[in-house]
């Protein structure tokens, strides 16, 4: 039997954080974790794939750069070495994170756990043995898994989930994605990238519906479209059949049915929680009907003493949105009186180009009330974009007419990932346009689009026109990609 303040389970970017924190705010801290140090993002998640996206870039450029004078003859991938390469950025950040772990005192054990009581947990450890653990508080931070769908079971063999679809070590010829959601699109680019024949299998009538501002959207959508990714709306996948080596995908759209053919089956219809293998309804830790626990703006379950952050707390599912409420978590175990008070969670979606939002949407602030005024500024009239020959998309923000106050920002485009977070500070600061527009960007960098973007929701961007109004507060993307 083991005694500590505090037992963390699941070492991801959620329990890894509050681990630390508790441990930094002079707590006893065990972190205990069935699989790896660094969870799903950093061994089979955001970090693998970002690095498989990168590569995909880096080629994808190499082989389209004639116009800049650059003409690179017989690139060749091989995707071993590359999956090696990947494969040696995940220990680095792993091994740091365990570093990092032990260096605070933080106790690491590998193995299962389960509430024996809601004071006492019970480890099965990965060497077969049993440990007990008891602690003051604990903080379930055990995460998510993807979702199967009936006739598609995961067999790491055909049907792959986004975990094993990282893990290829030979690039497949024909690659069909169901679920056209984060996860599809930004696996199924980067493979397209690659030279794979990808078909997106998505249910619904649109692409990211209903997660991202579908101007934005288009804007992906397009250069899917014309890199020759196959994208089937309104289409449910309904079976698979193997013959010989191919394998066939039976969908129906609208009712009519048809066969896609494919070598792998990636599919990424969305998370579930992993709630259901710890023995929370046994000590009557309260859950959803969805799987999510339920945790108050401390992170605290209808049980004390027992906190959940992270995946299994509820949506957003994003690595950043956990360590925010792994560190809040660990304060207030601490006796501090902190609680989750963000503004908005920025989010990225890593696609070709990227978008990257925060706060609310143009529909969203009108259903709110808000009387808007938006500020666009394209990506083609940004110096910086054109010198790295990535042009396509915009940065749009989303005001109160009011007050000027930024109230969303949405970003399609190259680096939107870099650009978003300083209209997170502006939202979490309450910035108005003219704050964004009269801070001097330096020339030239992408980042001076948002403040022309600023100025434009002000109605007098310097390097575009601006528009009559009436055009103004109803943008298109069609209209912004041809400036
Ligand atoms: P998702 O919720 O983003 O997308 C799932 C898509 O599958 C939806 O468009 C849905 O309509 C469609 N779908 C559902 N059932 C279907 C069916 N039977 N046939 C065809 N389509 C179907 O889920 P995804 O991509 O699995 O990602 C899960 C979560 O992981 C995301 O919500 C996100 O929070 C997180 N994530 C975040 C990333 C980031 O921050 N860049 C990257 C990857 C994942």
């Amino acid at each position: 039997m083991k005694q500590t303040d505090v037992c963390v389970i699941g070492a991801g970017p959620g329990g890894y954080v509050a681990a630390i924190k508790l441990a930094q705010l002079g707590k006893k801290v065990i972190v205990v974790d069935r699989e790896y140090v660094g969870g799903v993002c950093l061994n089979c998640g955001c970090i693998p794939s970002k690095a498989l996206i990168s590569a995909a870039g880096f080629y994808d450029k190499m082989q389209h750069s004639e116009e800049m004078g650059l003409s690179i003859k017989g690139a060749t991938v091989d995707f071993k070495k590359m999956q090696t390469w990947k494969e040696s950025v995940v220990s680095k950040l792993t091994g740091g994170v365990a570093q990092l772990l032990k260096g605070n005192g933080c106790e690491y054990l590998a193995g299962s756990a389960k509430f024996k009581s809601p004071q006492e947990l019970e480890i099965k450890m990965m060497d077969g043995k049993t440990e007990t653990i008891k602690a003051t508080n604990f903080v379930i931070a055990t995460g998510s898994r993807p979702i199967e769908i009936p006739g598609f079971a995961f067999d790491k063999q055909n049907v792959l989930s986004s975990t094993e679809a990282l893990e290829l070590d030979k690039l497949p010829k024909r690659l069909a994605v169901i679920g056209g959601g984060y996860i599809g699109l930004e696996i199924g680019s980067f493979y397209q990238k690659f030279g794979v024949d990808v078909t997106v299998i998505e249910a619904t009538a649109g692409l990211l519906l209903g997660v991202a501002d579908q101007d934005c959207v288009q804007v992906v959508a397009r250069k899917l479209k014309k890199r020759g990714v196959k994208v089937l709306l309104n289409a449910k996948a309904v079976s698979y059949k193997k013959t010989g080596d191919s394998l066939v995908v039976k969908i129906s759209i609208n009712g009519a049915e048809q066969e896609i053919p494919a070598d792998k089956i990636l599919v990424t219809v969305g998370r579930r929680p992993n709630s259901d293998q710890l023995g929370l309804s046994e000590v009557g830790v309260k859950i959803d009907k969805r799987g999510f626990i339920e945790a108050d703006k401390q992170l605290r379950t209808n049980i004390p003493h027992i906190f959940a952050i992270g995946d299994i707390a509820g949506q957003p599912m994003l690595a950043h949105k956990a360590s925010k409420e792994g560190i809040i978590c660990a304060e207030v175990i601490s006796g501090k009186n902190s609680v989750m008070d963000v503004k908005a969670i920025p989010a990225v979606i890593f696609t070709d180009p990227e978008i990257a939002s925060v706060g609310l949407t143009a529909d969203e602030a009108k259903a709110k009330g808000f009387d808007i005024s938006i500020g666009q500024f394209p990506y083609g009239a940004n110096g910086r974009a054109l010198t790295m020959m990535d042009s396509d998309g915009f940065i749009k923000i989303i005001t109160d007419k009011k007050n000027n106050l930024v109230l969303g920002v949405h970003i399609v485009g190259y680096e939107a990932s870099n650009l978003i977070s300083e209209a997170a500070l502006a939202l979490e600061m309450g910035a108005t346009a003219e704050d964004i527009a009269s801070t001097i960007h330096p020339h030239p960098t992408l980042p001076e689009m948002m403040m022309e973007a600023a100025e434009s929701a002000m109605g007098h961007a310097i390097h575009i026109m601006a528009k009559p109004e009436r055009e103004r507060r109803t943008p298109s993307a069609a209209s912004t990609s041809s400036h």
